[in-house]
């Protein structure tokens, strides 16, 4: 699902809970308290000297400036107190936002480390509708924003909130009436921030969720780039994405518009208004009183000094709002429930496995993919499972495994419900060669040892490796790679064959020593010479772990102490190959067939034998 269409259904979110993000980001500074509190000193210390710059001016002119006293001890002490403030000021201005940038970016790392555990955590499930690009999206954009939040918003809002009551203070010991005056203004203030948050939030989240989709878009067809250059799809590819960036440019130039119309120019109207009413006022007075000119000075000055502030709260909500809107989505990714960790403390008896009457669909309205299927594994056996494609082969191995959970029956381990035994000892108990062979980028020897460190499961040291590849005859294999086993790997090992890459993969699992040994079409792209070296190898196996092999080609799997035949989900022949031989049944159809495939490949590859003319 597009993250567009997401959002349109959770535009009418209630506002309680639309400002619950901004609140649970600010929470994430509370670790950081220490810094937090040393910067509000030194914005309080700044926001003092700030303040009584103006106080002292309207005192050197009102008291000596107007009755020609230029140079007393009394000035000079002003002039020193002025330019002192302004040194302090300075001085803790900046080392106050060096403390809040610090603050940021501790929370920011934390937040990103938090989300990606949290991604590399979720249910498999959660990837199945949730495009790479929308992850990566939310994992990178969305955090920095959030850290915009905190270098750009909050300490530019607590220094100018500081600012506002400095100089509401400053106007109070100078002229109760007046500061009253300029305080009527406040709420006027606070009603274009609400006004604006309320139209600009639906604008923000639209304008997030469509920079996600172009990410996905992005990241997509840039993974499968080769496909779309081979199908000269690069001009519709264009297209699609001109179309999401001109929305998205739609969007935000929309945004612009509101900002542009309720920020600045509304405080702008604000400023002018006050200063007339102050003018207005002071004229009045003048008829009925003489006024100080120093105390004009100073109320324009103070006018500006909470302007300004007022001008750079309203100015940065835009940004707020956007780490807002960003936060909602960092933390709809961290409040999604994450694969369940299990009880952790059973460890299996025996390693039988029993599929008790399992019924999984992977939607909840999808069509069941496995339909009450029951087997029994024996341990140290070897099971071949075949059946059409899309039949559930590998779908019942990643029951197995977790990945997923049925929805009816169960999996035994060893007498035990898979739940009451512990994710890490499931996943390390078993050895995975998937269909699609993924390889990290690093060598040849890192995707074999996958990054594990001596002492560690499955931590090889490379003569160990090489010994292991011996011992299962594929060093010849191995050595005809470029760099043999220090082969640098590209993104998803795409400069090996995808033989070689299945292999690497085989070996990557057997390095583990697993009890139980699952392959996926594990040989479906080598040769058959390095099949056969394959299948020797996991003969020899045998009765050490248990093994269980998906295979299209019945020739791997006519060892296997049981093959199962599934279809449409359902498990519907079961026994060794000479008995399904004899049951003329699906598989006894499937051998024909791929007999037939093999007998006609053959003749096709036999050079004609030369005439004997
Ligand atoms: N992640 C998924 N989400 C939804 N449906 C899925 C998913 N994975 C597989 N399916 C569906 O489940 C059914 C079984 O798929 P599965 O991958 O188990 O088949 P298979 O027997 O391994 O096929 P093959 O021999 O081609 O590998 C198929 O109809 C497939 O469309
Ligand atoms: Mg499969």
């Amino acid at each position: 699902m597009s993250e567009v269409s997401e959002v349109r259904r959770n535009t009418q979110t209630p506002e309680a809970k639309r400002e619950r993000p901004l609140l649970r980001l600010l929470m994430l500074a509370l670790p950081e308290r220490q810094l937090l509190i040393t910067a509000l000193i030194l914005l309080l210390i700044a926001t003092v000297c700030d303040v009584a710059g103006p106080l002292l001016i309207r005192y050197y002119i009102d008291d000596h400036l107007v009755k020609g006293d230029f140079w007393s001890a009394q000035v000079a002490l002003m002039l020193s107190t002025y330019i002192v403030c302004l040194v302090v000021a300075a001085l803790c201005s900046y080392q106050q936002a060096i403390r809040l940038n610090d603050v940021a970016l501790n929370v920011i790392q934390r937040l990103r480390e938090r989300v990606y555990a949290r991604a590399l955590r979720l249910p498999t499930r959660y990837y199945d509708d949730t495009p790479t690009g929308t992850m990566i999206s939310r994992i990178t954009n969305d955090t920095e924003f959030v850290k915009e939040l905190f270098v750009h918003v909050v300490g530019a809002w607590v220094q100018n909130g500081f600012r506002v009551v400095g100089a509401f203070v400053g106007m109070a010991l100078l002229d109760v009436h007046i500061m009253l005056l300029c305080l009527a203004f406040l709420p006027l203030v606070l009603l274009i921030m609400v006004v604006y948050r309320r139209l600009s939030t639906p604008i923000y989240q639209k304008a997030r969720a469509l920079l996600s989709d172009i990410n996905s878009n992005l990241s997509e067809s840039l993974q499968g780039v080769r496909i779309v250059q081979l199908f000269g799809q690069q001009k519709e590819f264009i297209q699609r994405f001109t179309r999401l960036t001109n929305e998205h440019f739609r969007v935000r130039h929309r945004n612009l518009k509101l900002d542009a119309a309720l920020l600045r120019p509304l405080v702008d109207l604000l400023h002018s208004m006050a200063l007339t009413a102050l003018v207005f006022y002071f004229g009045q007075r003048s008829f009925v009183e003489s006024v100080e000119v120093g105390i004009i000075y100073a109320f324009i000055s103070y006018l500006g000094r909470f302007i300004e502030p007022i001008n750079e709260i309203t100015q940065r909500l835009s940004v707020m709002q956007q780490a807002s809107v960003a936060g909602e989505r960092v933390f709809r990714l961290l409040d999604s429930s994450e694969a369940p960790e299990f009880d952790g403390s059973k460890t299996p008896p025996n390693h039988r496995i029993e599929f008790r009457n399992l019924g999984f669909r992977y939607q909840d309205q999808g069509p069941d993919v496995i339909r009450s299927l029951s087997l029994e594994i024996p341990p140290g056996s070897f099971t071949g499972i075949v059946g059409h494609t899309g039949s559930g082969k590998s779908t019942l191995m990643s029951l197995l495994l977790r990945f997923y959970t049925p929805q009816r029956g169960e999996i035994l381990w060893g007498g035990m419900r898979l739940s009451e035994i512990s994710h890490i000892d499931l996943r390390t108990r078993i050895g995975l060669v998937p269909q699609d062979a993924f390889l990290f980028p690093g060598t040849v020897y890192d995707n074999i040892t996958i990054g594990r460190l001596a002492g560690e499961l499955g931590a090889r040291t490379k003569p160990e490796v090489q010994a292991l590849l011996a011992q299962y005859g594929l060093s010849a294999a191995f050595a005809a790679l470029p760099q043999g086993l220090d082969t640098e790997l590209s993104e998803r090992g795409a400069n090996i064959s995808s033989g070689q890459r299945q292999l690497v993969a085989l070996v990557r699992a057997l390095v583990r020593e697993p009890e139980i040994l699952i392959l996926d079409e594990a040989t479906a792209s080598v040769d058959s010479e390095t099949e056969r070296l394959v299948q020797r190898a996991l003969l020899g196996l045998r009765g050490k772990m248990t093994l269980i092999a998906i295979a299209h080609r019945i020739s791997t799997i006519t060892e296997a102490d049981q093959i199962v035949v599934l279809h449409h989900g359902e498990l519907i022949e079961k026994g060794t190959h000479t008995e399904l031989l004899a049951a003329h049944g699906v598989y006894n159809t499937l051998y024909k067939m791929q007999r037939q495939e093999l007998l006609i490949a053959t003749q096709a590859t036999t050079p004609p034998a030369p005439s004997e003319t």
